[in-house]
C-alpha cells in the first residue's frame, strides 16, 4: 500500500500552478460523446478519474489520441456501444454523465450504479426526473441504470434540490433533443458553466449556465472540429489557499479564477489571512494563528463542501472554538477522527462539528477517508510536529494532479513511498 510520509512543520512558500478542474473534466469527457465529429481538449488534469473516463469512452467506440498528459483529441464519430463497462462505471461517481450523453446521442444507455467517495447517501432521483421529463424510460435494477427513449422532446424540468450532477445530466440529455428544455433551480458551479461553454463551442445552444435558470434549444448535430481548454480547478486552488493559511505561509497560486474563490477569500480574511487578487492568480499569506469561524457549506456561490475538510484543518488550530455545518453531504466529517489522532479536538454530531482550536498538531499514521479528506490530511501533516504517514492515496490520486510534487515545490517535506501490498 502506497503512503505519503510528511515531516512538519513547514511554512509553505513559493508558486504553484493550478490544473484543469476535475469536476469539469469528468463531465466534458462524456459530453464529447454528443459530438458527431472530432474535438480537442486541453488543460485536462492528469488524474486517475480522467484516465478511467478515457478508457470507458474508448470501449464505447470513441478514438482517443494523447498529445501530452493534459491534451487529447476525441473522435466520437463511431459510437457503437451504449453499455458502459459496469466494473469501471460503478467505481466512480461521474460515470452517471454517460446516461445523459448516451441517451442524447443514441437513445439508449446502460451504466453501473455510480460509486465514488463515501459521503453518505447519494441519490440520483433528480437525474432520473430529468431523463423522464424528456420522454425516457429509466430502470434501476441489478446494480445498473438503464435508460431508453424513441425520441427526446424538450420540456421544463424543476430541480427539487440544487444538484451539480443532475443539472449537467439535464443539459447533456437536452442538447440534441427536439425543442426547448428549461431547467429551473439549476446549480451554478463554475464547472456547469464550463460544460455549457464546451458544448456551445461544439455547436450547442445553451443559455443561462451559471444562473438558476438554464435554457437549452435542441440542435440537430454537434459539429466538433474545435479545441476547448478546461477551466482551472476552483477546489485545487482553494486547497492551496488553505494550505498557505494553515502553515502560516505565503503562496502565489497561478492559473486560477479569483472570482470563483470569492467566498473562500472572504473566510480567509475573516480568520486573519491576507488575499491578493492578481487577475489570473491569487496570493495568500498568513502570519498569525487563525481566528475562530463559523462555516456552513452551500451550493455555489456559497462555501463549497469540497473545501470543508481543508478548512477543518485550519480551524482545528484556530484561536477559539469554531463550528462547521455541512449541509450537502451526510458523512463528510470522517476526517475528523483522523485529525483527532494528530491532537485536534473535534467533536462531530451528524452534520455539525465543533472545533476546539489547539495550538499545534502532531504527526501520526492517518487514512484518507475520501478525496478532499486526503488533501486536508496533507495540509495537516505539513503543519504537524514530526512525521505523518498518510494511507489510502487512491482517493487523492483520483482528483489531484501531482499533489506531492506541488507541495514539495512549496517547501513541504513529503515523499511517496511505494510498499508492496
Ligand atoms: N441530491 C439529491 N438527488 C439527486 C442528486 C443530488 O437529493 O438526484 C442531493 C445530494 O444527496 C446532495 C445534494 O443534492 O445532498 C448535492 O448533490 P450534487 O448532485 O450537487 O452532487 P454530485 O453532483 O453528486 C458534485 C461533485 C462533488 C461535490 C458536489 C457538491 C462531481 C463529479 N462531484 O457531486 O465533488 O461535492 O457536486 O458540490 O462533480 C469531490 O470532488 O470531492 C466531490 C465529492
Amino acid at each position: 500500500m502506497d503512503k505519503l510520509v510528511i515531516n512538519g512543520p513547514t511554512k509553505l512558500k513559493g508558486e504553484v500552478t493550478i490544473s484543469g478542474a476535475k469536476n469539469a473534466a469528468v463531465a466534458i469527457l462524456p459530453a464529447a460523446l454528443l459530438i458527431d465529429g472530432v474535438c480537442k481538449i486541453e488543460n485536462l488534469p492528469n488524474i486517475s478519474d480522467v484516465r478511467t473516463y478515457c478508457e470507458i469512452l474508448e470501449k464505447l467506440g470513441a478514438k482517443i489520441k494523447w498529445f501530452s498528459d493534459n491534451e487529447i483529441e476525441i473522435d466520437a464519430r463511431n459510437i457503437d456501444c451504449t453499455q458502459a463497462p459496469l466494473d469501471m462505471t460503478s467505481k466512480f461517481r461521474a460515470s452517471y454523465y454517460l446516461l445523459g450523453s448516451l441517451l442524447g446521442r443514441c437513445g439508449t444507455a446502460e451504466v453501473g450504479i455510480p460509486g465514488g467517495c463515501n459521503l453518505g447517501a447519494r441519490p440520483i432521483d433528480q437525474h432520473i426526473k430529468a431523463f423522464e421529463s424528456l420522454g425516457a424510460k429509466v430502470d434501476v435494477s441489478q446494480g445498473k441504470i438503464s435508460a431508453k427513449v424513441k425520441k427526446l422532446i424538450g420540456n421544463s424540468i424543476y430541480m427539487d434540490v440544487v444538484s451539480v450532477g443532475a443539472t449537467i445530466n439535464a443539459i447533456l440529455v437536452s442538447v440534441l433533443a427536439e425543442g426547448t428544455t428549461t431547467i429551473d433551480n439549476a446549480a451554478k458551479e463554475p464547472h456547469i458553466v464550463d460544460v455549457a461553454n464546451f458544448l456551445n463551442t461544439m455547436g450547442a445552444d445553451i443559455r443561462g449556465a451559471g444562473t438558476d435558470v438554464i435554457k437549452i434549444n435542441g440542435v440537430k448535430k454537434l459539429h466538433g472540429d474545435c479545441t476547448y481548454s478546461v477551466v482551472p480547478d476552483q477546489i485545487e486552488a482553494g486547497t492551496f489557499m488553505l494550505a498557505a493559511v494553515a502553515s502560516k505561509g505565503d503562496i502565489l497560486i497561478k492559473n486560477c479564477i479569483p472570482e470563483h474563490l470569492d467566498c473562500i477569500t472572504a473566510k480567509i480574511i475573516e480568520i486573519g489571512g491576507n488575499v491578493e487578487d492578481l487577475g489570473d492568480s491569487i496570493r495568500v499569506s498568513m502570519n498569525k494563528r487563525p481566528n475562530k469561524a463559523t462555516i456552513k457549506t452551500l451550493p455555489y456561490p456559497g462555501y463549497p463542501t469540497d473545501l470543508q475538510p481543508q478548512m477543518g484543518v485550519v480551524l482545528s488550530i484556530a484561536d477559539g472554538t469554531s463550528i462547521i455545518n455541512e449541509s450537502i453531504w451526510d458523512s463528510r466529517f470522517q476526517y475528523t477522527c483522523e485529525l483527532n489522532k494528530m491532537g485536534a479536538k473535534i467533536t462531530d454530531q451528524g452534520k455539525t462539528a465543533v472545533f476546539e482550536g489547539v495550538k499545534n498538531l502532531t504527526g501520526a499514521p492517518v487514512y484518507a477517508t475520501d478525496l478532499r479528506a486526503g488533501a486536508a490530511l496533507i495540509i495537516a501533516g505539513n503543519i504537524a510536529d514530526g512525521e505523518t504517514q498518510l494511507y489510502n492515496l487512491q482517493h487523492i490520486d483520483r482528483g489531484y494532479e501531482n499533489i506531492e510534487e506541488k507541495f514539495r515545490s512549496l517547501g513541504a517535506k513529503i515523499q511517496r513511498i511505494c510498499e508492496p501490498d
